[in-house]
């Protein structure tokens, strides 16, 4: 058994702004950062766009940025702490840039704003098209350089420890005392004892078929946290990302950042027809929700496999330059788009809701936190505002600091029980875990999408519990490996979204069922 002061479990920029803070202020508190995969695997990597935030105090104010958020969170926002965010996120940003973030600037050394779907101004932070590798790449660089942070890269999370774990029972509140961590080099599975547990364990799109997100992605710390009794909010607003290159193959795929409409790109369909003003005034930078239900809507009508994305308007050397990745992608992919349209699907890409935390992101659980995307703090109610999502992470990881820096750092005396791993291995496993994941995967992406209906929704939740009866009697009798663990999660994940979404009477924002309301434009 190790004991420490934090335990921060993900290294995405929520996780490493935490640690990096509260080890270079508090040199004496140790921290102990894990991450399931190499250390910069995470969702963060792969951010595009950039952190929404007010920095033209000229055309833009906090208040037209709190005015976006609500709007696009479609009723659901908390708006004080919508205020909270929004005021904050200045300050973040230039803790960021003092970091040694780069973010792009202009020629008077301002920081460069791109604009992105629901905001009604320029107010996007970004390094050309790939923010977050540039973001990930400065946390870890500092990170990697104080000496009071462990990092544990390919150690997976299973469980966090909570009475349950020592005296068998639930108590009305229930604390936290660290996690079970399996240490994927030696299989062995290691009691991490920590005063506060830090979750940052981003986001679930792997529970769809189709995602922007890497295999990370499973929604473990959200499936941790309901196992152990924390209260879970919001998880039917999953938000499918409108533009995501089409291939025609399922999985993890490639993202055209909104920041493309942004600078002007058409959304047309087969037929060149470009139909987003038939749907919105705002048209292709239209909320997110809206975008993304137009496009299917578009499908639904025409059986076409995609839409597609016109660039062939724009300035194909500013587009290189703002959009190296983007472009490079593309032309590797045969589609230069000066000439041709880039075939876009929506796909799963983001998490509203999650562990639900107040504004120091506490959880329902004592000595337990959550910020990023595994956390609903009240920001993005229904539909998350573009880019907000970055901002977020880094406001609250910012204030569990500023709650825990007065708090005592040293763990207590309880003793925990040893994991026991008493199961057999099987040398069918890997087939086992691949066609249930494919199973999972393929019920959410039919009948948890876009649009939704009552039915399909209680056909997923009959499959699901085939699924989950079949993987828990699998988990229970075998020796654990990540590949159950997280299978397992997302079984979890999916049914809070499904059950989340029979709960719901009323579409809003990113939740569309078809039952309670007409198709618009049908
Ligand atoms: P992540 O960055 O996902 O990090 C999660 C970490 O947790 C990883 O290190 C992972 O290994 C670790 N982990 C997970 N489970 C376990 C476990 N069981 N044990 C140990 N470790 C574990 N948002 C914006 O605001 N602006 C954008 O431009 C933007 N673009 C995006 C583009 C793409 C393609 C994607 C996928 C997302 C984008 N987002 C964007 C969303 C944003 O990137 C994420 O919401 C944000 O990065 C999440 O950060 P995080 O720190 O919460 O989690
Ligand atoms: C994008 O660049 O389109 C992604 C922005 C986001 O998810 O906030």
């Amino acid at each position: 058994m190790v004991t420490l002061d934090y335990l921060v479990i993900g290294s995405g920029i929520a996780g490493l702004s935490f640690a990096l803070k509260m080890a270079h202020n508090f040199p004496e508190r140790t921290i102990f950062l894990v991450s399931k995969a190499d250390e910069d695997e995470s969702n963060t990597k792969y951010a595009q766009g950039g952190v929404a935030s007010v920095f033209d105090l000229d055309q833009d104010s906090y208040q037209k940025h709190i005015a976006d958020t609500l709007m696009a969170g479609d009723g659901l926002c908390d708006s004080a702490i919508v205020e909270m965010v929004v005021m904050d996120g200045p300050k973040r940003v230039r803790e960021l840039l003092s970091w040694g973030v780069r973010f792009d600037t202009g020629k008077n050394g301002q920081l460069t704003l791109g604009r992105e779907g629901g905001h009604s101004v320029h107010r996007i932070i970004h390094h050309k098209d790939s923010t977050g590798l540039e973001i990930e790449r400065a946390l870890l660089e500092r990170v990697r350089r104080q000496s009071n942070i462990t990092i544990f890269q390919h150690h997976f999370a299973i469980d966090l420890i909570t009475e349950h774990q020592i005296h068998g029972t639930k108590p009305t509140v229930l604390s936290c005392f660290g996690a079970y961590i399996l240490d994927q080099n030696t299989g062995i599975v290691e009691t991490f004892r920590a005063r506060n547990t830090i979750l940052a364990t981003g986001g679930i799109g792997m529970v769809y078929g189709h995602t922007t997100n890497p295999a990370i992605a499973t929604g473990d710390g959200i499936a941790m946290a309901y196992r152990a009794g924390a209260r879970i909010q919001d998880m039917e607003f999953v938000q499918f990302h409108p533009t995501v290159l089409y291939d025609g193959k399922p999985g993890q795929s490639f993202l055209i950042s909104e920041a493309v409409r942004g600078v002007g790109a058409y959304l047309r369909n087969k037929r060149g027809h470009r139909f987003m003003p038939d749907y919105d005034s705002r048209a292709e930078l239209a909320p997110r929700d809206i975008v993304s239900r137009s496009i299917d809507q578009e499908l639904k009508k025409s059986g076409d496999p995609c839409a597609f994305l016109d660039c062939k308007h724009l300035d194909p050397e500013a587009f290189k330059t703002h959009f190296p990745n983007i472009y490079d992608e593309c032309r590797a992919r045969n589609i230069p788009i000066e000439t041709d349209w880039i075939p876009i699907v929506p796909a799963a890409h983001y998490l509203c809701g999650g562990i639900v935390v107040d504004s120091q992101g506490r959880t329902t659980i004592n000595n337990l936190f959550a910020c990023g995307e595994c956390s609903r703090t009240g920001l993005h109610g229904a539909n998350r505002l573009a880019s907000n999502s970055l901002l977020e992470a880094l406001v609250y990881a910012h204030n569990i600091f500023e709650y825990l820096e007065h708090q005592e750092a040293l763990p207590g005396s309880i003793a925990i029980p040893q994991w026991e791993d008493t199961g057999s291995q099987d040398a069918r496993e890997n087939t086992f875990i691949k066609h249930n994941t494919g199973r999972l995967q393929a019920l959410m992406q039919d009948y948890v999408g876009i649009v939704r209906s009552t039915d399909h929704l209680n056909k997923a939740m009959d499959l699901l519990d085939m699924i989950y009866t079949e993987v828990e009697e699998h988990y229970r009798t075998k020796k654990v490996n990540v590949g159950i663990c997280e299978l397992r999660n997302m079984i979890n994940v999916a049914h809070l979204i499904i059950g989340q979404c029979l709960k719901r009477k009323e579409n809003l924002g990113g939740f569309y069922n078809i039952d309670l309301e007409p198709y618009p434009n049908d």
